[in-house]
């Protein structure tokens, strides 16, 4: 997928309060830097950012991480933060494939949103729910393992349903149409989500987890 480039994209993300700039640093030390005990959601590729900033204000008792490995995409969600104040929100501009050289066993739920669907077999391995990056999210987990996905791509979400469940995960909901679910699922729209709302598109939404 193309985006626009952001002028001084880096600069601007580096210098906002919000962004961790050594995440490495912070390995196994996530909960000091919140300076409190309760649980941290991740989410991997977060765009523009609407839906972290969103969960943090609607659940002030968790941790949200917001990574994003495109500065220009994560301008975006730094310029809907100047006026904000979330204790409980931290933003990472990097690649997901290195979540594990961040931190140690300490998230709670992964939150995956509209990833990149890499429809080609080649580019499998790049899929958020490859059998290696599920690997990776074992590394991270604290102690039960929770995966929330939502995506408008069909074949993406019927690949992710075989992987998770190769994988042991259970499925606690299973949504092939997230927004007129009589199950009355509570979500918070993320920009890709509200584009696609609006024209239509069935939305497709699971709830994995794995408890040890
Ligand atoms: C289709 S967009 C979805 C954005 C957002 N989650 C939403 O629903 O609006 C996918 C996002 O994932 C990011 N992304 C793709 N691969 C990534 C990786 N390896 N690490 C971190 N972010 C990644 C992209 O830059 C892009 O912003």
């Amino acid at each position: 997928m193309e985006y626009n480039v952001v002028k001084n994209a880096d600069k601007i993300v580096k210098n906002c309060p919000y962004v961790v700039n050594e995440p490495f640093k912070y390995k196994n030390k996530w909960h000091d830097l919140f300076q409190n005990q309760n649980p941290i959601a991740l989410e991997l590729g977060m765009g523009r950012g609407d839906f972290i900033i969103e969960m943090a204000k609607t659940y002030p008792k968790i941790n949200f991480i917001g990574l994003e490995i495109i500065d220009s995409q994560m301008v975006m969600a730094v310029n809907k933060l100047h006026n904000l104040k979330l204790p409980n929100l931290k933003l990472i501009n990097i690649d997901a494939q290195l979540i594990d050289k961040i931190f140690g066993k300490e998230i709670d739920t992964i939150y995956l949103t509209f990833c990149d669907p890499w429809p080609k077999k080649i580019d499998e391995r790049k899929r958020f729910t490859h059998e290696n990056y599920l690997k990776l999210y074992d590394k991270i987990f604290r102690k039960n393992k929770h995966i929330i996905l939502k995506t408008d791509n069909k074949g993406f979400f019927a690949y992710s349903l075989e992987t998770l469940s190769k994988y042991w995960y259970i499925f606690d909901k299973v949504s092939l149409d997230l927004h007129h679910d009589e199950a009355k699922i509570p979500n918070i729209m993320t920009n890709f989500e509200k584009k696609y709302y609006e024209e239509g598109r069935m939305i497709y939404y699971l709830d994995a987890s794995f408890k040890n």
